[in-house]
């Protein structure tokens, strides 16, 4: 469902180039829970932008559920986002002004639907990431680990067909980051929503099906290798 070739992204900085993508090709079957691995400064955040729609490469193509998502305008990737894709940042990127129904509903409000069925999906979606008793309270009356299942729960509101994650532990103890995996993993078996999750935690590597390595912008074939062809153990290269 995500189809990648030859993916570049050179940042220009003044005179200054730093190239933090080098041609990275990959693909991302529908159903996977996928960790995208490496070094601080490795490129993990940029690919993730760049299959997210978040940023536009340098070159190289992106096809997403067959739309080849490269020659989308400003707009059309807007509502692409909008209708197809989730994201779960590290500082969870919430509303304080809002409580936690009305912070969920968001994607589902910019859809243009009644807002009714928008906080009926809220109450539901927040319900499985187990936070149905908290849908009136504010955002700073909950933990780091609830805020950030609010955040997923308004990444999963409009069932996007891939989920984005840019190291959702970041800013969580051990006992939060696991229930914030094993709700990744949960809504991945359940639901066969596919995500797409940065982390550099060697811990994290157990809930994930496949792990994509990457060192200095590039595939880093080595790595993968060692846990089989793609990363997928057991499947030797
Ligand atoms: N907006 C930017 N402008 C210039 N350089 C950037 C920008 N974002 C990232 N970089 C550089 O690109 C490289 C990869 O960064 P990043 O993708 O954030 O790595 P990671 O998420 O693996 O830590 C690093 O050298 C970083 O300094
Ligand atoms: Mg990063």
């Amino acid at each position: 469902m995500i189809e990648v070739a030859d993916l570049k992204r050179i940042y220009r900085l003044g005179q200054v180039e730093v190239a933090a993508l080098r041609g990275v090709s990959l693909s991302i079957d529908k159903g996977e829970f996928v960790g995208i691995m490496g070094p601080s400064g490795s490129g993990k955040s940029t690919l993730l932008h760049q299959l997210g729609l978040l940023d536009t490469p340098t070159s190289g193509t992106i096809s997403i559920n067959g739309t080849d998502v490269s020659r989308l305008d400003n707009g059309e990737r807007t509502l692409f986002r909008l209708m197809h894709l989730g994201y779960v940042f590290q500082d969870y990127a919430l509303v304080s002004e809002l409580n936690v129904m009305e912070n969920v509903a968001i994607p589902a409000i910019m859809q243009g639907r009644p807002l009714d069925d928008c906080y009926d999906d809220a109450a539901r979606v927040l319900e499985k990431v187990g936070l149905g008793k908290r849908l009136h309270h504010l955002v700073y009356e909950l933990s780091g680990g609830e805020q950030q299942r609010v955040s997923i729960a308004r990444a999963l509101v409009n069932t996007p067909s891939i989920l984005f994650a840019d190291e959702p532990c970041a800013n969580l103890d051990t006992e939060n980051s696991r229930t914030v995996l094993e709700l990744f993993r949960s809504v991945n078996r359940e639901l066969g929503q596919t995500i797409v999750m940065v982390s550099h935690e060697p811990w994290h590597m157990e809930y994930f099906d496949r792990i994509i390595f990457i060192r200095d912008g590039l595939l880093d074939q080595e790595r993968m290798g060692r846990v089989g062809r793609n990363g997928r153990p057991g499947n030797p290269a």
